[in-house]
């Protein structure tokens, strides 16, 4: 590719002119070091998006930026040798919109060995429907089968249930065979969409949330999969069933939680942490493959997709930063007329 070429990206500036951002054109060599280019398709929009959107998110390390921490597209060029011209790829995690150009851009160049080729079974575009926050779902469902939770063991809840990661994790759960309890803040409104995409049952946030003063309180849950973590997790742990367990991703519900110790040692509750963005290759390319097949979240990539254009990225960042995202939104990079 020509350094001239001139492409469109999402760029935010924070300088002396202050904090900024918005649509610019970018150049080829403006692009970091990597040995594969790629024409981007598809990118996502996660939490983590949001907070680089704002000054205080504690997330881009350095100005002017790129962010967009999933993309999927094409190989333009590569020197990787798993990778030639014309290769279907995805990228999420790593450093990828963090401290590394990332998805919001036409063009990406990237480090080959960041990258999962597209698996039989998924377009580009249900790529990044599922992106980082079904991916990490997926995380999650296999680390709750791994420590041995199983249908017959009962109801499993899944708060932060309208989000990426609740709304996926529902619909793979449910298609597990799971009895899938759904927790939200928008049960009103969102109640019967949670219940298209798999949910058994749907409960507030608040029914959820309800803690004892005890140190143990009813067996409820055989697990819970938990992208909000924050004060209710203490609640949570103290429902979950003989021999469960918890698999904690997220963060929108707070950092700190207060806990003791005796889900773990009279309960043999298992706490199990989820991380997504340095998860091994060998573990991403076996997530992905079942996301393309027997795990794929059918109910949520039909219902639960947003397509929109780079210029609608603003309100969807402010969106899903208040809570009030619904599924996911998925950016096509197309220009408006190559898609029309
Ligand atoms: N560990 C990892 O590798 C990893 C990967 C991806 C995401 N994450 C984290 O997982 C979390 C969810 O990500 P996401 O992409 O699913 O975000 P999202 O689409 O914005 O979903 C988050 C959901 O949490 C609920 N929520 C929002 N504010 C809340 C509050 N104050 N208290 C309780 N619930 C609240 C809302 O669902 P309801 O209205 O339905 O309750 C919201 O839709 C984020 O913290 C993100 O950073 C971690």
């Amino acid at each position: 590719m020509s350094t001239d070429t001139v492409f469109k990206a999402f760029v935010i500036h924070k300088d002396d002119q202050g904090f900024r951002s918005g649509i610019e054109h970018w150049r080829m060599d403006q692009l970091p070091d990597g040995d594969v280019t790629i024409r981007v398709q598809y990118s996502g929009v996660n939490y983590k998006d949001g907070l680089a959107s704002i000054p205080e998110g504690k997330i881009v390390r350095r100005y002017p930026f790129i962010p967009g921490i999933d993309l999927a597209g094409t190989v333009v060029e590569s020197l990787h040798p798993s990778f030639k011209e014309g290769d279907k790829v995805l990228c999420t995690g790593y450093e990828l919109g963090v401290s590394h150009e990332g998805g919001y851009s036409q063009y990406a160049r990237v480090k080959g060995d960041w990258l999962v080729p597209l698996p039989e079974g998924l377009s580009l575009k249900e790529a990044m429907g599922i992106g980082t926050a079904g991916f990490t779902a997926a995380l999650s469902v296999a680390s709750l089968l791994h420590s041995g939770v199983q249908p017959s063991d009962g109801p499993v809840l899944v708060t932060g249930a309208t989000g990426g990661v609740g709304s996926f994790s529902i619909s793979m759960m449910s298609k597990l065979g799971f009895e899938v309890v759904a927790s939200t803040g928008k049960m009103a409104a969102q109640g019967d969409w949670l219940t298209t995409i798999g949910a058994h049952q749907v409960i507030s946030r608040e029914e959820a949330a309800q803690d004892s003063k005890g140190a143990l309180a009813a067996e409820k849950w055989a697990a819970v999969i938990d992208p909000v973590g924050g004060p209710q997790l203490s609640g949570l742990l103290k429902h979950v069933k003989y021999g469960g367990a918890v698999a904690l991703s997220g963060l929108t519900g707070g950092g700190n939680f207060a806990a003791t110790v005796y889900p773990f040692i009279l309960r043999g509750v298992k706490l199990l942490g989820i991380d997504s963005v340095y998860c091994p290759m060998s573990t991403r390319q076996e997530i992905w493959s079942k996301l393309a097949g027997e795990w794929k979240p059918d109910s949520a990539l039909q219902s639960g997709i947003h397509v929109h254009y780079l210029n609608a990225l603003p309100e969807i960042l402010n969106d899903i930063l208040s809570g009030k995202a619904i599924g996911r939104s998925v950016i096509t990079l197309s220009d408006r007329s190559e898609a029309e």
